[in-house]
């Protein structure tokens, strides 16, 4: 190498002067090019593609880094110890049930903020994912539109106005420092008796299909990263609609968590189209589902459904989002937690709803990575759909909160959104000499539990897991609406109908269920029995037997009415038409149409339940797709 060096280098002291200075420039390059572990990594670079940001932070991450990751926790397991959210690198926080932990959207981010704060210490400063259940706009936040369940916009069939109401339920949680919320539910209830009926779109899955690509497109919108988007969920997977009644493998419920028997043809016609619709539109995340299938060879519980998650969500249908459990949905696959937790994994959940021993579930997973029960491969697929979910969701960009939009939440632009979502909901099922629509000017006595109950009309996941009769947000009853749309009606209110009926000409009885959520809600487990309660069925006797009258019922699914019917002249289902009230009074009052269309069959009797159109022995008091049209 000597021989072609200029004749000055050649000199012995010159040579070793310049190798040494050499070696020392390379020296620096190396310090200099070798990135290290939080500032010059492309994990961080925002221009990198997505898949090499999350290989180079997966290859920079222990196992227990990736185990805390696929860890999900509430916040109040974690809230006296946020300190663990930087030590474990926890990867998701959910308050379950849309509980309303602050009224304003600048309380719920400081909180998320505070959390993610935490977050960002991790070694590798992983932001979290902040999950809640905006199922029907952003229930978690009091004075945010509340849209009708989706059984009403079943009704609608309007599958855009649904895309628009989600559109405006991301805007109105991600201004709150949210990021994914878990909906839509493309669950097909077959057995109206389920307390989760109101959450599906409706017993044809063909409605699930239709809805599932726009309100998937409307929540996650065409920019994740954007301050009006949130991860969506698809839930819950699948068949949690098509359970035997009396099949629940959990106390106290009837329906809800059971096992849905039926063929694989019949699963996938009935239960997985409508998540095909939702993979398609590009849906982050998957939840499994409480419920078993069994496919003729025995019930297998959907956490721990291999060939369901694995080999058709995952292999068939393309799902290249991430598959989060239910809430403790883990610990019911298996008595021995290890087995539950090995199960599940390796059957496909990639995030674990935990969501209180979170340290138990870590150590277990950890350990069952060290034994081989899980394999690194599978643990890397995992944290490898959720990184990418939190890169697409701008996080590793902007992990704090953006508020700006919070001006927007309650806007009358949006409460006009949900208004109209409400008045296309109404199924109008009876009209006996045009009754309807009522004269603006009208005597009227109005009556019932339903009337004047923001409550009622809200139902479950509303501001709390089983919603209130005593509303917590804002919005305007029926009864207001009604004085709201038609001011010079003479409108006597009296819920029990024990005032005098005077000179009213018509009477409107809203007669209502009480709110509840999943299997409380389940027709004969307690309380909720599907039925007009006694007080409202003594109105509609005490009002219809006195002059012409409308019966309005506010309720999650059909209820058992036909015997209250004979004097009835008018009956609309209201479903649970939300926080605008005066979305039912419009139709009343011929300010809009009439056109919603029966998205479940309406039963003579509960027990004829299940009873679907296509049955060969269906005789129910209304049929699917059912209603009456006025001009409006
Ligand atoms: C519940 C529900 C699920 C919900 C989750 C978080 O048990 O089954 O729909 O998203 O827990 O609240």
């Amino acid at each position: 190498m000597g021989a072609h060096l200029p004749a000055v280098l050649r000199r012995p002291a010159v040579l070793w002067t310049a190798l040494i200075a050499a070696l020392a420039a390379a020296v620096v390059t190396v310090l200099v090019v070798v990135p290290d572990d939080a500032s010059e990594a492309s994990y961080l670079d925002p221009e990198a593609p997505v898949a090499a940001r999350v290989a180079d932070l997966l290859g920079r991450m222990t196992i227990e880094e990736k185990v805390g990751q696929m860890t999900q926790v509430a916040v109040p397991a974690v809230e006296g110890v946020p300190s663990d959210i930087a030590e474990l690198g926890i990867g998701s926080l959910l308050n379950g049930g849309s509980d309303a932990l602050h009224d304003t959207a600048e309380g719920w981010a400081a909180m998320i903020d505070g959390f993610q704060t935490q977050a960002m210490d991790s070694r590798l400063s992983i932001p979290l994912v902040y999950g809640i259940d905006a199922v029907h706009g952003n229930g978690a936040l009091p004075g945010a539109v509340v849209f009708p369940h989706n059984i009403g916009l079943g009704a609608a069939h309007d599958p855009d106005l649904a895309g628009q109401a989600a559109a405006i339920t991301a805007a109105e949680t991600r201004a709150t420092g949210v990021h994914w919320t878990f909906a839509p539910c493309v669950c097909v209830a077959r057995d109206s008796r389920w307390g989760r009926t109101y959450e599906s779109y409706g017993e044809d899955p063909g409605l699930a299909v239709e809805y599932a690509g726009p309100v998937v497109q409307g929540l996650q919108g065409a920019n994740l990263a954007a301050n009006t988007s949130v991860l969506a969920t698809a839930k819950h997977f699948v068949g949690d609609g098509g359970t035997a009644f009396g099949s629940s493998t959990t106390e106290d419920y009837l329906l809800d968590q059971g096992v849905t028997t039926l063929t694989e043809e019949e699963l996938r016609a009935i239960h997985l189209a409508p998540f095909k619709a939702a993979v398609d539109a590009g849906v982050g995340s998957v939840m499994a589902s409480f419920s078993s299938t069994d496919l003729g060879g025995g019930p297998v519980k959907a956490h721990a459904d291999s060939y369901l998650i694995n080999e058709v969500l995952k292999g068939e249908l393309g799902f290249d989002g991430f598959v989060v459990s239910d809430w403790q949905g883990v610990d019911q696959v298996s008595e021995d937690y290890a087995e539950a937790v090995r199960l599940s994994i390796n059957a496909g959940v990639d995030m674990v709803m935990v969501p209180f021993e979170y340290r138990r579930f870590i150590d277990t997973l950890v350990a069952e990575v060290d034994s081989g029960g899980v394999s690194e491969e599978r643990i890397d697929n995992a944290v490898s759909r959720i990184l990418t979910q939190k890169f697409a969701l701008g996080l590793f960009e902007r992990p704090f909160a953006d508020t700006s939009g919070a001006g927007e939440i309650g806007s009358a632009e949006h409460r006009d959104t949900a208004r109209r979502a409400a008045a296309a909901s109404q199924t109008l099922l009876r009209n006996d000499n045009a009754i309807l629509p009522l004269a603006a000017d009208a005597s009227i006595y109005v009556a019932g539990s339903g009337a004047d109950s923001l409550g009622r009309q809200l139902g479950g996941w509303t501001a709390s897991w089983q919603g209130s009769v005593e509303a917590v947000t804002e919005g305007t009853s029926i009864l207001a609406g009604m004085q709201e749309v038609a001011p010079d009606a003479a409108i006597t209110y009296s819920e029990d109908a024990s005032e005098p009926i005077g000179d009213a000409a018509v009477g409107v009885v809203v007669v209502a269920e009480d709110p509840y959520a999943e299997g409380i809600g389940d027709a004969g487990a307690g309380e909720h029995d599907m039925r007009v309660s006694d007080a409202d069925a003594a109105a509609i006797d005490t009002v219809c037997a006195a002059v012409d009258c409308v019966v309005i019922v506010v309720s999650g699914r059909p209820i058992e009415i036909t015997s209250h019917l004979a004097p009835v002249d008018a009956l609309v289902a209201a479903w649970l038409p939300g926080s605008e009230g005066a979305g039912v009074a419009d139709p009343l009052f011929g300010m809009a149409p009439y056109g919603g269309r029966l998205p479940v069959t309406w039963p003579r009797a509960n027990d004829q339940e299940p009873m679907n159109v296509g049955d060969e022995a269906y005789d129910p008091l209304y049929p699917y797709g059912f209603g009456l049209q006025t001009a409006g």
